[in-house]
């Protein structure tokens, strides 16, 4: 190994890396050199000193935040919002993003999210079919063709777009669907140290939902829609199959309040429902997720008996090309989570671990909010908007997401 490459590694505490050189062939070694030179390891360091602090929220910083109930406006009311909506959408100012980098390990499903296939009363669909379904819906009542844009990891992108290709883009036009990738961060064990996956090269994994601003940006998609004049985004979890992500009111809504923002969510059904909700921290719009919200506050209520933090995330986000544009180079914190990840002994041996061994280390989307002083945000009906499929089995399940899809189609 050249000097440099040793000094990176002694310097960041990763020598270990110089044991395996013996399993590697030649152009192995190659490709782990470049890796290691393209690798940030200054500020995996810090990602790495941060595991050991445990961000607290302070309670005298946290608000209740303020939302509208689509259920109690007046239909004039709604009717308004939603003509508001429906110009932008006509004169295609209007696209949608989802977000799909995500693995389905949950799930127990091996390939891209959205190649899952459910057994729907309309026959066996996959998630992305269900999606395009949306879009010609869409199709057939404005006449138009809404752009589609999803984000996909390293881990997933040939995959995807191969599903695609295979299944004729479902029948929608495939010029209006384009696929952009988000980054990686490698995985980090206990001791700090980068692992080895089985091509034996560092392994890395998709670095969070908040990669979108960067990656939308890098792709060169942010400057196609500016010239397409679209004006407003909206992304989406690839999981929710009853997401109504081509809506009116919404956009409405964000306008009339002359918001850059808007976001969608349901009332939470338990305080130990295991979701992000929304809230205010030092006055600015904040999601916070279930594992960060003490017990004592996700069980606090209001004056009418209604939970305090119970507007639930259910990832429908509205955004303004403005802010696309302005967080295009903002760096979001990395959150940590300590997880299972199979690796590569310096014997050559492949270790599938039987519990958690590394630290993953994501952004998320919506940490961006704070930049904001407010957001709109419209509680809309749980059995209306949000099925998602997260879970093998039991609550938000193929089992329980189909029986609210079948319900509403
Ligand atoms: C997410 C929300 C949570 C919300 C819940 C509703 C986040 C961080 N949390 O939880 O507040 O209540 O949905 O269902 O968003 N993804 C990528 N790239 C990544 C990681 C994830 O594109 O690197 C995508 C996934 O494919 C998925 C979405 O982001 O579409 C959210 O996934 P995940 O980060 O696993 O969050 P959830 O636990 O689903």
């Amino acid at each position: 190994m050249e000097e440099k490459i040793v000094s990176i590694l002694e310097k960041y505490n990763q020598t270990h890396l110089l044991n395996y050189i013996n399993l590697l062939t030649q152009e192995e070694v190659e490709k782990l050199k470049q890796q290691i030179l393209r690798i940030d390891f200054e500020e995996l360091q810090t990602l790495y000193e941060n595991t050991k602090k445990k961000p607290k929220i302070e309670e005298n910083k946290i608000e209740h935040i303020n939302y509208t109930n689509k259920e109690k406006l007046s239909s004039k009311e709604k009717q308004e919002l939603e003509d508001i909506g429906k110009t932008v959408i006509k004169n295609e100012h209007y696209a949608v993003i989802t977000l799909a980098g995500g693995q389905g390990t949950r799930l127990g499903h091996s390939g891209p999210k959205g190649t899952f296939l459910l057994n729907t009363k309309n026959g066996p669909k996959y998630i992305f079919e269900i999606f395009i379904d949306g879009f010609k819906k869409a199709k057939n009542e404005y006449n138009i063709e809404v752009p589609w844009y999803i984000m996909t990891s390293k881990e997933n992108h040939k995959e995807t777009v191969e599903f695609f290709e295979n299944n004729n883009y479902f029948g929608y036009n495939k010029n209006k669907i384009k696929f952009f990738m988000q980054n990686e961060l490698p995985l980090l064990d206990i001791n700090g140290k980068v692992i080895l996956n089985k091509e034996k090269q560092i392994k890395e994994a998709a670095n969070g939902n908040g990669g979108i601003y960067e990656s939308f940006a890098k792709s060169g998609l942010l400057e196609e829609v500016n010239k397409k004049q679209i004006e407003w985004l909206f992304v989406n979890n690839i999981d929710n199959i009853i997401s109504n992500f081509i809506d009116p009111l919404l956009l409405g809504l964000t306008i009339k309040e002359k918001q850059k923002i808007g976001a969608k969510s349901v009332a939470k059904t338990n305080p130990k429902e295991k979701v992000g909700v929304f809230c205010k921290i030092n006055e600015k719009p904040k999601i916070i997720e279930y594992i960060d919200l003490a017990e004592e506050l996700a069980e606090k209520v209001d004056e009418n008996g209604e939970l305090l933090y119970g507007e639930v995330n259910i990832g429908a986000y509205l955004f303004n090309i403005s802010v696309l544009k302005d967080l295009a180079k903002i760096k979001l914190p990395y959150h940590a989570a300590f997880k299972k990840s199979a690796y590569l002994k310096e014997n050559g041996e492949y270790i599938e671990p039987e519990s958690p061994n590394v630290y993953k280390f994501e952004s998320f989307i919506f940490d961006a909010f704070t930049r904001y002083n407010a957001i709109s945000i419209l509680r809309v009906k749980r059995e209306e908007e949000f099925a998602p499929v997260k879970n093998k089995e039991g609550a938000d399940s193929p089992e329980t997401a189909v029986k609210l899809y079948n319900a509403k189609v």
